[in-house]
């Protein structure tokens, strides 16, 4: 060999490995060249002071990936074409390098270059009231991972799903969970796993509106559902919301024909409010005669801390006008992806087939963790234990902003969900406010990105789901030095 291979005793990486690396180096680089015959292992092994089987090792493995071949009765050669080369295209590096044509987008494409990808920059203070995380710290992980195990073990989860629906037994699970947690009508075969609500907001508008189709949504609203429905060309109608949720009456005056309207009845995003049932009832009567679909987010419903749980509004229709859509990003953690959608029974078809082009399923072993989670009762456990770690933090924070602020703030949507909103009595700037109170090491979010129109401002969606007690106290006195 016209080539120095040194070892070194020091390192933790065994000798057939630096053997083997070294080969496999040389070869790349030309030093052993097409057809060199190599050394002999027991050669090789003395000159380098190893084991043969050592060296046996290392030629084993690289004639297993394809850079040596053995001639019977003759010895180890290096390959005439080499793995890398199969692997590599030719010429990448040379087109990488040449100036990039311009670009032509579709037209959504084009929309889609307008869009923030995060619109609110997450606040990375030490006591942030960041929205949109469950407390990951308390997820049972030692039980996902056994479960988790399990499946890996069996291996039933590789091949393509046989219906890109969903996986049954978790579609019948979900179907148990909801008809009793819920209220929802709600049989397995009209439940579509999807890939979070986001996922089921982006197939809804899909299948459902045109670009220049008119959708009504809260206002405020869900920013990134709003930003689904832009990106799709559809126009929208915002109709505002008070304590009791979205005013229908407003609803019923538009005129432009509404394909679809998205509320979040349970806990209106960001306000907080419920849906009250009169207007549940006239929303429901309004969207049957007007030939609309409802898109209902039931996003955070399973926390409810006073009072009776309020069904879902999907189950007091017949279930034809209303998607119900619901995630497990917040009852368990978000980059599980897993959401689903509880369709009309004459959707699904459709619904099936845009899931097919769009993924074709649900990644399956989560799927199946998932299922043996529900099943096994730990989702109804984790909520309850969940319910009481909330309830002590949300208690915390409405009990610190009333002691700090009194009259000067208006704590809203505090009996269910993740997050309160707050709205302070002040002039101050929401920018300044967010930025003094950065200076003193509190994360704050305006809700004013979730308004379409302009936003009254003051108002803030504080989430009480990643901080203890303690730092809640501590975070609320410190927004003291503000000047509210
Ligand atoms: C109103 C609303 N809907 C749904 C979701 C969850 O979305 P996903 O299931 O895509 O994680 C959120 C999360 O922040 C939300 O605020």
């Amino acid at each position: 060999m016209d080539f120095a291979l040194a070892l070194d005793s020091h390192s933790p990486v065994p000798y057939y490995q630096q053997i083997y690396e070294a080969l496999r180096q040389a070869i790349l680089a030309g030093r052993l060249s097409a057809q060199q015959r190599l050394p002999s292992t027991r050669a090789l092994a003395s000159s380098l002071g190893v084991s043969r089987a050592t060296v046996t090792q290392s030629y084993d493995q690289l004639l297993s990936e394809g850079y040596l071949q053995t001639v019977v009765g003759s010895g180890t050669y290096v390959c005439d074409q080499l793995p890398d080369d199969l692997l590599h295209t030719p010429g990448l590096e040379v087109a990488s390098a040449l100036p990039s044509p311009p670009v032509s987008l579709s037209v959504y494409g084009r929309r889609l270059v307008d869009f923030a990808d995060r619109p609110t920059p997450e606040p990375d203070a030490p006591i942030s009231f960041r929205y949109g995380r469950p407390a990951l710290d308390q997820f049972p992980l030692a039980l996902w991972r056994q479960l988790l195990s399990r499946h890996c073990r069996q291996g039933d989860w590789l091949d393509y799903a046989t219906d890109p629906m969903g996986y049954w037994p978790l579609r019948c699970a979900i179907a148990a969970h909801l008809s009793q947690a819920r209220a929802v009508h709600c049989q397995p075969d009209h439940i579509l796993i999807t890939n979070g609500t986001q996922q089921a907001l982006d197939l809804a508008t899909r299948v459902l509106v045109s670009a220049g189709d008119a959708i009504a949504l809260e206002e405020p609203s869900y920013l990134s559902a709003r930003s689904v429905f832009t990106s799709q060309g559809a126009i929208l109608h915002p109709v505002p919301v008070d304590e009791s949720g979205l005013n229908v009456d407003a609803l019923t005056q538009l005129t432009a024909p509404i394909r679809l309207v998205y509320v979040t009845p349970s806990h209106q995003f960001p306000t907080g409010a419920v849906l009250s049932l009169p207007r549940r009832l006239a929303l429901l009567a309004w969207a049957q005669q007007r030939g609309s679909l409802i898109f209902e987010d039931d996003y955070d419903s399973e926390y409810r801390y006073t009072g009776r749980p309020i069904p879902a509004l999907q189950g007091l229709g017949n279930g034809q006008s209303v998607l119900y859509v619901g995630t497990f990003s917040k009852v368990l953690f978000p980059s599980l992806r897993v959401g689903y959608m509880v369709l009309p029974s004459a959707l699904v078809p459709v619904f099936r087939r845009a899931k097919w082009l769009s993924d074709r399923q649900v990644p399956g072993l989560e799927q199946a963790v998932l299922a043996d989670f529900i099943a096994a009762g730990h989702l109804e456990r984790h909520i309850r234990r969940m319910r009481s770690i909330y309830d002590q933090r949300r208690q915390a924070l409405v009990t610190a902003l009333t002691q700090h602020f009194g009259d000067r703030v208006t704590i809203l949507g505090e009996n269910a969900g993740l997050h309160v909103m707050v709205r302070f009595q002040t002039q101050i700037p929401d920018a300044d406010l967010i930025a003094k109170a950065a200076q003193v090491g509190v994360g704050l979010i305006s809700a004013s990105p979730q308004y379409l129109g302009p936003s009254p401002g003051h108002e803030f969606i504080f989430s009480y789901t990643e901080l203890d007690e303690s730092a809640i106290v501590v975070g609320v006195k410190r927004l003291t030095a503000l000047g509210l």
